[in-house]
């Protein structure tokens, strides 16, 4: 089982509103699924709790047979290094580096190191159709197409068993969004990642092998 989740219930701070109540939801490895839901129900809170960056108040999140809500913060960051990638929301690349050294930054955490990331960094950037004259520009110079498939470099350079994705298509237009897809599922597919992300765009469904509500996951959310 890739996750496995139990009784999880989560609120940002003390006596403010609750924002997941999760009684139990698993996914078995390899699986891509899509997870749609209204803005603002808690995905993003969803997707960092069950990649160990939150802990939550309650319950038991369980990666690869892991139970990483009892890692010690430490032991928690190294897990995810060497097992998620995350292609954040708003992407988060450091401004001032550029393309190549974000992602190379990222195996600077994981324990599998080496110097042919480089190589491996450029190649993903030449699959992921980012144009070799744009490899050496900063975080800050990147159009948002390319920022976010430096992103998913990122999150790719570590070779993660478990890929999340945080409404990964919402900068792009709809020639870009196909094509980026597909994109993603041949890297997915060839590795054997499980892919999970989350999103409202409907169009997306078809790229995936299971597709779910979030207010099946989320016991808070009212279903429509
Ligand atoms: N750091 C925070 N502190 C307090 N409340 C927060 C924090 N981050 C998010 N929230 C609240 O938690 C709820 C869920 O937010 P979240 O970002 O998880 O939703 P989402 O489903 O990802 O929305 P979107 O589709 O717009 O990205 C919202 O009401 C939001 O205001
Ligand atoms: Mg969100």
């Amino acid at each position: 089982m890739a996750i496995n989740l139990s009784d999880i219930s989560f609120y940002y701070k003390k006596h403010h509103a609750q924002i997941l109540k999760i009684p139990e939801w698993k996914l078995t490895s390899e699986s891509k699924i899509f997870i749609q839901g209204a803005s603002g129900t808690g995905k993003t809170t969803f997707l960092n709790i069950l990649c160990g960056l939150m802990s939550p108040q309650n319950g038991k999140v369980e990666l690869f047979g892991t139970q990483i809500n009892r890692l010690n913060a430490a032991q928690r960051d190294s897990f995810r290094a060497n097992n998620v990638g995350y292609v954040f929301q708003q992407f988060n690349l450091i401004p001032y580096l550029s393309a190549v050294e974000n992602i190379i930054l990222a195996n600077h955490f994981s324990k599998n190191q080496n110097n042919a990331k480089k190589e491996e960094a450029l190649d993903l950037l030449s699959r992921l159709d980012v144009n070799r004259k744009d490899w050496n520009l900063e975080g800050r110079n990147l159009s948002v197409g390319q920022q976010q498939r430096v992103a998913i470099a990122r999150a790719l350079i570590n070779n993660p068993k478990l890929l999340i994705t945080d409404e990964p298509t919402s900068a792009l237009d709809i020639k870009n969004r196909e094509n980026f897809m597909n994109l993603l599922m041949d890297v997915v597919n060839e590795n054997h990642i499980t892919l999970v992300c989350v999103g409202h765009d409907p169009a997306l469904a078809k790229f995936f092998n299971v597709v779910e509500d979030f207010s099946n996951i989320n016991k808070l959310v009212i279903e429509k």
